[in-house]
């Protein structure tokens, strides 16, 4: 075990001496924060969470909007106090050591760079439908599938993850206002779903409240949905990330973070009241009464059952939302959600990406990756080369793998960060008292443990396959930091500024 720290004030000089350029308002990180949230969560998984819960997926969202609200109270403590690019990974390196760095930056790539998959694979879902529904093109399954579902490649999923690669290599302005146009469009189109899905609740759809219970460690129930829906928050951290790129960041950075979790978070529960009592969503269970798991062969049989009977349940659809209002009487504006679904899912690809590079740009700049990864382009001023890489890697985990998947393994990453965040914020309130912080944790003593138990519940109510994938992966991370990392570390060398 090693316990190389790297001391703020460094942190804070080396991020001076390579620094990329300052450029963003309140306004711009909120609309970050949001083009990061807003996405395939509540476009998509909502059905998952349905099939999960039924509509106990409410409490699901709330048990997830609050893990993520006092771990975003902890973020912007540290966000604001060390305003350098690398979020959790950089606070972690000043808090606990180079190696618990490493592995909280190792799995920042789980959040990041899986999310930007599964959210790449729920855009190709909707398009391809749309493609189809309105235009009438068809697109072979196989060439729109990968092998988990019978096909060979997820070619749509490739191209939109190709395609903003290309936005972010041109620079983070252009990104960012293309991202507000996006952003604006999506959440246009979650208002619509609102102001017609909740006039028409009806109370019977929401009885049984809980049809698979509270909790179950096979994954089903309230506490099983909410580890899974909570990707539909997660994204607001990303904010962070953009910290050294913020004008202000000890007032604005806060204000992204915050800010954009609460407007979510009131969308997302008039979103999902709107679906269940509008149109229902209990769990779909097989022949015999037993509850089928999302993503499982046996739950997609049964759908082709019901289907083919007639019945097409929200808990099977791909394009939940678009599926409700089309349901209840509202097609032309159901294709049109779909459309802008369709438009907005880009944006955040675009979010998450754009936090993964700027953490690989962090990491090679202290060492523990090639420095040609921190190389920044002559003529837009971007880190390109770990632009490339990263676009690289997430197209080819959209290529081949399924959304929910991806979504849950994003979800193991995350909530390791996030646990991580909120131990460095108790820890740097005992070691730096007096450091100035532009923002304080309110209650942060009962705010940050709530944190860390949040993220370790949400954890084990993961499905068991989302877990595992956790440890070996961080095994692989620390194959490399002992190859690698361990031997070229500036700190390690004495580089430290
Ligand atoms: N919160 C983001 C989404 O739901 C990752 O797509």
């Amino acid at each position: 075990m090693n316990w190389r720290i790297k001391s703020l004030d460094a942190i804070l000089a080396t991020a001076q001496k390579k620094s990329l350029k300052r450029t963003l308002g309140p306004w711009q990180l909120t609309m970050l924060g949001i083009g990061g949230i807003i996405g395939t969560g509540i476009f998509v998984l909502t059905a998952e969470a349905a099939q999960k819960a039924g509509p106990g997926m409410m409490v699901s969202f709330v048990l997830a909007a609050f893990v993520c609200g006092v771990s975003a109270l902890c973020y912007a403590e540290l966000a604001a106090m060390v305003p350098v690019a690398g979020s959790a990974y950089t606070y972690t390196y000043a808090v606990l050591g180079e190696l618990l760095a490493w592995i909280v930056g190792w799995a920042l790539v789980l959040e990041y760079a899986v999310a930007a998959s599964a959210v790449a694979v729920g855009w190709s879902g909707y398009v391809v439908g749309l493609l189809d529904h309105l235009l009438g093109i068809h697109i072979p399954a196989v060439l729109a599938n990968g092998p988990y579902a019978g096909g060979i490649v997820n070619l749509p999923a490739i191209f939109i993850s190709l395609l903003v690669t290309w936005l972010l290599v041109l620079g983070t302005k252009e990104s960012a206002s293309v991202n507000a146009v996006l952003v604006a469009i999506k959440v246009v189109a979650l208002l619509f779903f609102i102001a017609l899905a909740v006039p028409a609740i009806k109370d019977t759809n929401f009885h049984p409240f809980m049809p698979q219970g509270f909790a179950s460690f096979g994954g089903a129930g309230v506490v099983g949905a909410a580890s899974s829906i909570f990707f539909a928050f997660v994204g607001f951290d990303a904010v962070s990330t953009a910290a050294e790129e913020t004008i202000n960041p000890q007032r604005n950075v806060p204000i992204g973070l915050v800010g954009s979790l609460i407007i979510c978070t009131i969308i997302y529960l008039l979103v999902g009241a709107g679906a269940i009592g509008s149109f229902g969503g209990q769990p779909v269970v097989d022949g015999a009464g037993t509850w089928l798991e999302p993503g499982s062969t046996a739950l997609a049989d049964r759908c082709g059952q019901l289907a083919t009977a007639g019945t097409h349940p929200l808990v099977c659809s791909k394009e939940a939302l678009a599926h409700v209002l089309r349901s209840t009487g509202h097609p032309v504006i159901g294709n049109l959600l779909g459309l802008a679904a369709g438009f907005a899912l880009p944006s955040v690809v675009l979010m998450m990406m754009y936090a993964q590079t700027r953490i690989f740009f962090v990491m090679s700049r202290d060492g523990l990756l090639p420095e040609v990864l921190s190389k920044v382009h002559a003529k837009y001023q971007t880190p390109h080369v770990v632009t490339i890489v990263t676009g690289l890697f997430v197209a080819i985990g959209a290529a081949f793998f399924p959304v929910g998947r991806l979504a849950d393994v994003s979800n193991s990453g995350t909530l390791c960060a996030f646990f991580f965040v909120a131990l460095a914020v108790m820890i740097l309130r005992k070691t730096n008292p007096d450091r100035a912080r532009g923002f304080r944790t309110p209650g942060v003593w009962i705010t940050a443990p709530l944190a860390a138990i949040g993220c370790v519940v949400l954890f084990v109510f993961l499905p068991p396959d989302a877990k595992w994938v956790f440890p070996i992966w961080g095994g692989m991370g620390l194959v490399v930091y002992y190859l690698y990392g361990y031997r070229k570390s500036h700190v390690g060398r004495g580089l430290d500024d």
